[in-house]
């Protein structure tokens, strides 16, 4: 077994990596950023999929590594970890059901509740303490599952109709268009930014330069907010205006 995932703040690399512990000490995980992980995704046939869910979907950057690679998907058993702030009717779905035009069985499906990322908007902000407390109820989530897992009885969530209904009528459909394209709404506060050029080190789509000292993005955005969270002088926001308390999963383990 291996596991693959996409996390942009680390929540989801700490859920699969913890999952995959519990069920195999001898699997890795790979990120889909990782040069080697076409290379480990062909030689394995079972894995854990795992992503953060926006707005009921998947992040555009693994609807295109999902495609890119399709015939990659044929015959695999692919459990699927969904993360989220608070909710996503069918986080795993969405996956699931590409997965299973590409050929793929999916054994199973895990929602998991971590610290929204989304540090430039207000709600859903929990304090560290909270987020905390918050984590260690997901560890406990993750050894359940990976206890029915090794029971050959997967966890289900996210995959009947109820949650497709949930996702899609909570969710998506009011929101597709955010998912459906790169985004160019990105802003960085050059009065704030001082080149230090972290950002565009960290993107994974390549998305930020540093020009003539200052960081500039280039319209191809995931809406990760991995730079967001890591930037010293705060000066990226993405969906509000300011940066409220900076959020990754480091703060809390
Ligand atoms: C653009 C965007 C949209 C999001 N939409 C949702 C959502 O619909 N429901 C939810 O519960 N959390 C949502 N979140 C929160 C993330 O799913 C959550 O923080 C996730 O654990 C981040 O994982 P990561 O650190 O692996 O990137 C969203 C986050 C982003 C950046
Ligand atoms: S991380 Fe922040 S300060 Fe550093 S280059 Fe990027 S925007 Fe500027
Ligand atoms: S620009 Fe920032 S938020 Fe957008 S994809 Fe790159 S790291 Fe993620």
């Amino acid at each position: 077994m291996i596991g693959i995932y996409f996390s942009g703040t680390g929540n989801t690399r700490f859920c699969v990596e913890y999952l995959l512990e519990k069920i195999d000490p001898e699997a890795k995980a790979y990120s889909i950023e990782d040069k080697n992980v076409l290379e480990e995704l062909a030689k394995e046939e079972e894995l854990v999929l795992g992503y953060p869910v926006y707005y009921s979907n998947l992040p555009k950057i693994l609807q295109d590594f999902l495609e890119n690679h399709a015939p990659l998907w044929q015959g695999k058993k692919i459990y699927l970890v969904a993360t989220m702030g608070l909710f996503s009717g069918d986080g795993t779905g969405v996956a699931a059901r590409r997965l299973k035009k590409y050929g793929a069985q999916i054994t199973g499906g895990l929602h998991l509740k971590m610290p929204d990322c989304i540090v430039d908007v207000k709600a859903l902000k929990k304090s560290t303490e909270e987020n905390r407390k918050m984590i260690n109820q997901t560890k406990l989530k993750i050894e359940r599952a990976a206890s029915l897992y090794k029971q050959g009885k997967p966890t289900q969530d996210g995959l009947n109709v109820l949650c497709h209904v949930a996702g899609l009528f909570g969710q998506r459909l009011y929101f597709f268009h955010k998912t459906k394209h790169y985004t160019d709404q990105l802003k960085i506060n050059e009065n704030k930014c001082i080149g230090c050029g972290k950002c565009a080190g960290l993107c994974p789509m390549k998305n930020i330069t540093l020009e003539q000292g200052k960081a500039v993005p280039n319209g191809a955005c995931t809406m990760c907010y991995r730079c967001i969270n890591h930037c010293p002088k705060q000066a990226i926001t993405l969906i509000g205006k300011k940066v409220l308390q900076q959020s990754i999963i480091e703060k809390y383990i």
